[in-house]
């Protein structure tokens, strides 16, 4: 048994809901079975606050996500917001920084036997296994703005400790991985790249155990579709890293398969899937909700379940192989049909577990 877990669900906008409520199906299974006593709070945010407080991160769910242990987020916007005074992603953008999550992870591999998902030939893609580690809350996506009629500008500014701290979390993900770092920037023309540059290759020398290299951002975006076998861990600042992880989704297969985890100085953790709320898709049961179920899995190994967190990747996985599909994937199988498969996986492992332990105890 452990303490009990508040889990805030953010389910959001478009397809947001869908995936949301399969990923904490199969989130209340895994408590259930294993005693992990979570419990889920479900606070409006992105267009649905909108709608129904006239915010995006209305003050009730941001209290919540601070005083939760983890969150968990479907996604954000639509074409509906798009004339609001404050639109759906500014209170995604607002969430990041009011809990100060600097850091985010967004791993993207070939499932092996599902290489025929990837539309890279098999040769390039087989055995490719990536981590972004995206800065979050700093650099263009912040800095001051303005918008005229006839001029606009956004600024762009890092400072060295905000490079510093994403550093080092990006090489402690190498050595656990195979201990190689990527950092990406565009040094060639861009000050903030120069000064990220330039702070990388210093921490870089606190981790002798790891070996960095850098690319520039244009050429990292080709040598991650021509050789993403070349990669182990990628560092680069919040914009390159959205643009990036995105075209990343290709080498797995599909952007529905993608899951997250943003953390920062210690508080609650958020974790969603890498995709948005695919309204040409929504309210039609046919996303698909691994993504957001293998952020769930993220969630729980966050907080110290690894057991069930394997249990689920693997499950989702499984699912897969046997041909278990949604329309992204070419396949017919609806969004709610895939949770449920993934669930019923679970069970029947737990079923095999227990019965092969009771052939050992009683022999
Ligand atoms: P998107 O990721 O929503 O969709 C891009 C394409 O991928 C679409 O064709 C969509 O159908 C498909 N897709 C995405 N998720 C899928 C899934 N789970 N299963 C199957 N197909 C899936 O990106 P977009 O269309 O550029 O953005 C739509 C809205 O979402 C915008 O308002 C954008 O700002 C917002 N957005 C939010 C987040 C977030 O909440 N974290 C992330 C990205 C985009
Ligand atoms: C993402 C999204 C967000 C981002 C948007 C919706 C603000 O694209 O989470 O990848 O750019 O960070
Ligand atoms: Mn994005």
């Amino acid at each position: 048994m452990s303490d009990r877990c508040t889990v805030v669900i953010l389910p959001g906008d478009g397809i947001g809901p869908e995936v949301t409520a399969e990923a904490v199906a199969v989130l209340a299974l895994l408590s259930d079975r294993f005693g992990l006593d979570l419990v889920f709070d479900e606070q409006r945010f992105g267009g649905a606050a909108i709608d129904g407080d006239g915010e995006p991160l209305p003050p009730a769910t941001l209290a919540a996500c601070r005083a939760a242990d983890a969150i968990l987020l479907g996604a954000v916007g639509g074409p509906e917001w798009d004339g609001a005074k404050e639109r759906p992603e500014q209170g995604l953008l607002k969430l990041r920084t009011e809990l100060g999550l600097f850091a985010n992870l967004r791993p993207a591999r070939i499932i092996p036997g599902l290489e025929i998902f990837s539309p890279l030939r098999p040769e390039i893609a087989t055995g490719a296994d990536v981590l972004v580690v995206r800065e979050l809350t700093g650099g263009i996506y912040f800095g001051e703005k303005t918008l005229g009629d006839d001029a606009a500008s956004d600024l762009c500014s890092y400072s060295r400790a905000e490079v510093e701290r994403i550093a080092h979390v990006a090489f402690r993900a190498a050595q656990k991985r195979r201990g190689k770092l990527t950092s990406v920037d565009k040094a060639n023309v861009l000050a903030t790249s120069k000064l990220w540059r330039r702070t990388v290759e210093d921490v870089a020398r606190g981790y002798p155990d790891v070996a960095l290299d850098h690319l520039y951002v244009d050429a990292a975006a080709m040598a991650l579709v021509t050789h993403p076998t070349r990669f182990d861990v990628i560092l680069t600042e919040n914009m390159f890293g959205d643009i990036l992880s995105d075209e990343m989704s290709v080498i797995a297969g599909s952007i529905g398969l993608m899951a997250s985890a943003s953390t920062g100085s210690g508080g609650p953790a958020l974790f969603e899937p890498i995709h948005g709320s695919a309204p040409d898709i929504a309210g039609r049961d046919i996303a698909n909700p691994a993504g957001t179920m293998a952020s769930a899995a993220l969630l729980l190994d966050h907080l110290g379940h690894g057991a069930a967190a394997t249990l689920l990747d693997r499950a989702i996985e499984a699912a897969l192989v046997e041909g278990c599909r949604t329309g992204d994937l070419g396949g017919t199988t609806g969004c709610a049909a895939f949770g449920a498969r993934v669930c019923a996986i679970i069970d029947e492992q737990i079923s095999a577990t227990y019965r092969r332990e009771k052939v050992q105890i009683s022999a």
